[in-house]
């Protein structure tokens, strides 16, 4: 428990997004086959959620699987979604107990059938729960979702569930696929990219971004701590001046 004295805990983000990246060049670096990076990886899943319920995050999203994602090799790609239904399987007790509820966004339908099914469960069983918000993010890219939206928006006013002018951001955020999360405040890149690679195009629009060079696999609770810690030393402006911050001047996103 020690370490996270090193965190002002009224000032947590609710919301931390994370591309978990490197699990690839990590287990390369080790002459391993890359599919044992990502079982590598699974394990630092288990432990960001864990610390997320610890340290008091409300909300953790994860990339664990892009609309690009589908283009790597077919051996990749499978041993990606058998992992995926493994972790599930195994890990579903203990989501259970620890109070973790489960959370899909991306074109579901994509996904193979036996993911699906495991999802859905894992869904349902942890409906109930009130920890942490666990939300993966599967055959999901940014712009699928834009255009998605857009797609519905247009849909419901052709046929007059909306009016054109109703259009606004909050109009526009219900049609999103996380409309039911807040935006998140902190996001997390590892493994020494600084991209965002299609993720979260719209909601990470006011997010601190932050950067480490440590693969993914690696990536454990001190590294979350110390992302935390950074992010709670950034001032947030949104647009405003810093003296209008320091006046405490309630803060409007614009
Ligand atoms: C990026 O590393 C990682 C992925 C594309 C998959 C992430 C998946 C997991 C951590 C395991 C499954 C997750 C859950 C939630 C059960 P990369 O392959 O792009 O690495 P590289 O950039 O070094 O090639």
């Amino acid at each position: 428990m020690d370490e996270l004295q090193a965190l002002d805990n009224t000032r947590l983000p609710k919301h931390i997004a994370i591309i978990m990246d490197g699990n690839g060049r990590w287990a390369k670096e080790r002459g391993e086959d890359r599919v044992y990076g990502h079982h590598e990886g699974v394990l630092s899943v288990r432990d960001i959620v864990n610390a997320c319920g610890e340290i008091g995050i409300q909300y953790l999203t994860l990339y664990a699987f892009s609309t690009e994602n589908w283009n790597r090799p077919k051996e990749e790609v499978n041993a990606l979604m058998e992992l995926l239904v493994n972790t599930i399987r195994k890990e579903i007790d203990d989501l259970k107990k620890n109070n973790v509820k489960m959370h899909v966004i991306g074109d579901f339908e994509s996904l193979p059938e036996v993911c699906q099914r495991e999802l859905n469960e894992a869904k349902e069983l942890t409906s109930m729960n009130t920890g942490v918000n666990l939300i993966l993010a599967l055959s999901y890219s940014s712009r699928w979702e834009i255009v998605r939206a857009t797609q519905k928006i247009a849909q419901d006013a052709v046929s007059g569930v909306i009016r054109v002018e109703e259009i606004d951001d909050n109009l526009f955020r219900q049609y999103l696929t996380t409309s039911e999360f807040p935006d998140p405040e902190l996001m997390i890149r590892t493994s020494g990219e600084h991209r965002i690679s299609n993720y979260l195009l719209y909601q990470l629009a006011y997010a601190e971004l932050y950067f480490t060079n440590v693969h993914w696999p690696e990536f454990r609770k001190p590294h979350l701590i110390e992302a935390i810690a950074n992010y709670q030393q950034r001032e947030r402006r949104f647009g405003k001046t810093s003296e209008q911050i320091q006046t405490n001047i309630p803060q409007h996103v614009s």
